[in-house]
């Protein structure tokens, strides 16, 4: 791990703020209080398939509480790490596919939502590789490059998926010219309607790998913070080091050991 230690201790010692957050005590968002009722907006309501959501192990559908307790220590983490900098958007990337980003990112979402004080919307980033939407088994019409195209409004492409305080915006189809669209003027319009959302919602990216294009780095200063999710006996060593460089250049928060085997107490984390 000295290769992630040190790309962490990196990335953080060049850590600053991102986002034009107006600091307003996000760090009393971690408490166990109840929120006093808040007026949210309403967004399309999006069904979803309680068999393809268990199939997935998206945390909906998971009732072994040793997972569902390693998410929630992973959702404090990030709540403190956000709060400290006054930051409010978090990318999920790793270095090569199938490391378990999209998994993550939509547990950690689930996870941020269960957290009575913090709103979120979960955001497919991955617009070559879009999993958000199957993962959760949403069949929709509209989704970001859609919006990004023009071809829809962004209000019709936010949905409702029945969590409270989670909105999703998945991707159905597919971008060729990804690194582009997520640099694009109307990308930059979208985060900051998401970032002016109000409630303050915690905006959870699904990004696609370092290494499989140059949209992570494209995309990169839009996001406030990364989280970098390597795979046990997925990611090589030589991987992290090809992407040492990369992730300097981000605000690295944390590294999220998926499928260790450590804990025998979990199957998956
Ligand atoms: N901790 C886990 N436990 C069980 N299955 C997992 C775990 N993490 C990932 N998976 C499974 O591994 C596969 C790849 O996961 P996922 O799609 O989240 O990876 P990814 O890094 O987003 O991939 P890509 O680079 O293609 O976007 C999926 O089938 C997912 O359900
Ligand atoms: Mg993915």
């Amino acid at each position: 791990m000295s290769v992630i230690e040190d790309a962490l201790r990196k990335s953080s010692a060049q850590q600053r703020p991102r986002s034009n957050f107006v600091a307003s005590g996000w760090g009393s968002r971690v408490t166990a209080a109840p929120a006093p009722e808040v007026q949210s907006r309403h967004f399309r309501a999006a069904a979803t398939d309680p068999e393809i959501i268990e199939r997935n192990h998206v945390l909906l559908g998971v009732s072994d509480v040793a997972v569902a307790r390693a998410y929630k220590i992973l959702r404090t983490r990030v709540l403190h790490r956000l709060a400290a900098n006054s930051w409010r958007s978090v990318g999920i990337t790793g270095t090569t596919v199938g490391e378990g980003k999209s998994l993550t990112a939509i547990n950690l979402a689930l996870a941020l939502a269960q957290e009575v004080n913090t709103w979120v919307f979960l955001v497919d980033l991955d617009l070559q590789r879009s999993q958000v939407g199957s993962y959760l088994g949403m069949n929709v019409d509209f989704g970001l490059t859609d919006y990004l195209t023009g071809q829809c409004e962004l209000d019709q492409c936010v949905y409702d998926i029945g969590v409270r305080r989670l909105a999703v915006i998945p991707n159905v189809r597919r971008a060729e010219n990804s690194s582009e669209f997520l640099t694009s003027p109307r990308m930059g319009e979208f985060v900051q309607t998401l970032t002016d959302e109000s409630p303050r919602r915690v905006i959870v990216f699904d990004m696609p790998p370092l290494l499989a294009s140059d949209d992570v780095l494209a995309f990169g200063p839009r996001a406030d913070s990364h989280l970098l999710v390597v795979s046990q006996g997925h990611t090589a060593r030589r991987t992290m080091a090809n992407c040492k460089e990369m992730l300097a250049e981000m605000n690295v928060i944390g590294v999220v050991l998926n499928r260790s085997t450590e804990h025998n107490d979990s199957p998956y984390y």
